[in-house]
């Protein structure tokens, strides 16, 4: 734990002293706003690790580490416009606190931003690089897509809600431990598994994130506590639920959609979550891929003490409240 946090100094330490220009600062001040309130920087501290596990002794990663944050940032930013949402970080949204055209511009330079910070490296992994995170950014705007498309669809299935959150959630996790992987010259084989072991983390950490959303403590969160419930979003837990539910709760889910008193609403779908065991359900679903995940950590070839740093990691994501 100790180790995190000083990875996750280092990272803020190094955004902080970023050089992105000022002017005009209409479009910069959102930027360094967002930048400036803090976030877990998990996926960055991913990148460390993973160059870390494979005895990477190159100074640069860092730059790489960051690129990825970036691009996180820039998703937020973006993900914010889409879901509405008032909060981030516990201060307000970027969209709100200026308008939209000022969220998407500030948002599409933090991207662009992160291509410049990825490129920093030696000439032999610029093409790997690229075609990963490439990947990668195509795949995260294909999930919010169908994200937003569940939205109004009401025969969602679970192997569907699985695809859309690999791809607007996961694959960046996956994405951030194979760029550390990369830059450290690790096999393909290893590269492989170490990319899975981010997707499934990623799959349990969405489903986290699912949950939080209904039970979250609102101080903590940062976020809207019960925003996914608001607009109509197809989680686990409401997946879930319209699976368990009789006919009596379905008619009750039905009804709560058009709701537009939304504390009643998410108070109602709550008091149905809590009646089907919602919340247990998706807690062992998380489980499930977390172990997938320790099968695929298990199976990369180096020495088992060099993993526990991604352990601990892995570990705390599962039990956060943030
Ligand atoms: C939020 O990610 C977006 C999701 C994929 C759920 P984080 O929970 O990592 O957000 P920050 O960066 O710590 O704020
Ligand atoms: C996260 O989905 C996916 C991306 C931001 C790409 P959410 O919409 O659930 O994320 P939060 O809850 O707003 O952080
Ligand atoms: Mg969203
Ligand atoms: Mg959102
Ligand atoms: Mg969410």
């Amino acid at each position: 734990m100790e180790q995190l946090k000083s990875l996750q100094q280092e990272i803020e330490a190094a955004l902080a002293n970023l050089k992105i220009s000022n002017n005009p600062k209409s479009l910069y001040k959102p930027i360094s706003y967002f930048l400036s309130i803090g976030g877990k920087r998990i996926r960055p501290i991913l990148v460390l690790l993973a160059a870390r596990m494979f005895n990477n002794k190159r100074q640069d990663v860092l730059n790489q580490a960051l690129a990825v944050e970036l691009f996180h940032n820039f998703t937020l930013v973006h993900d914010d416009i889409m879901d509405n949402a008032p909060l981030r970080r516990g201060i307000t949204t970027i969209h709100e606190k200026w308008n939209p055209s000022q969220a998407i511009l500030s948002g599409d330079v933090l991207m662009i931003v992160a291509y410049q910070y990825l490129m920093r490296t030696n000439a032999q992994y610029l093409e790997a690089l690229l075609n990963s995170f490439n990947k990668m950014a195509i795949e995260v705007c294909e999930g919010q897509q169908m994200d937003m498309d569940f939205e109004q669809r009401q025969d969602v299935s679970i192997p569907e809600y699985i695809e859309m959150i690999r791809l607007k959630t996961s694959v960046l996790l996956g994405c951030a431990l194979e760029i550390g992987a990369i830059v450290s010259d690790a096999s393909p084989e290893d590269k492989k598994h170490i990319y899975d072991f981010g997707v499934n983390i990623g799959l349990a950490f969405q489903i986290q994130d699912d949950i939080l959303d209904v039970y979250g403590d609102a101080e903590k969160f940062g976020k809207q506590v019960g925003g996914d419930i608001i607009s109509n979003k197809k989680t686990f837990l409401y997946l879930t639920a319209r699976n368990d539910a009789d006919e009596a709760q379905q008619a009750i889910f039905e009804a709560q959609s058009t709701n537009e008193n939304h504390s009643e609403k998410v108070e109602i779908i709550r008091g149905l979550y809590d009646e089907l065991n919602i919340r247990q359900k998706s807690e062992f679903a998380m489980q499930e891929f977390y172990e997938k995940a320790m099968q695929h950590l298990g199976a990369i070839c180096i020495d088992s003490s060099c993993k526990k740093e991604l352990i601990v990691l892995a570990d705390y994501l599962m039990g956060r409240d943030v």
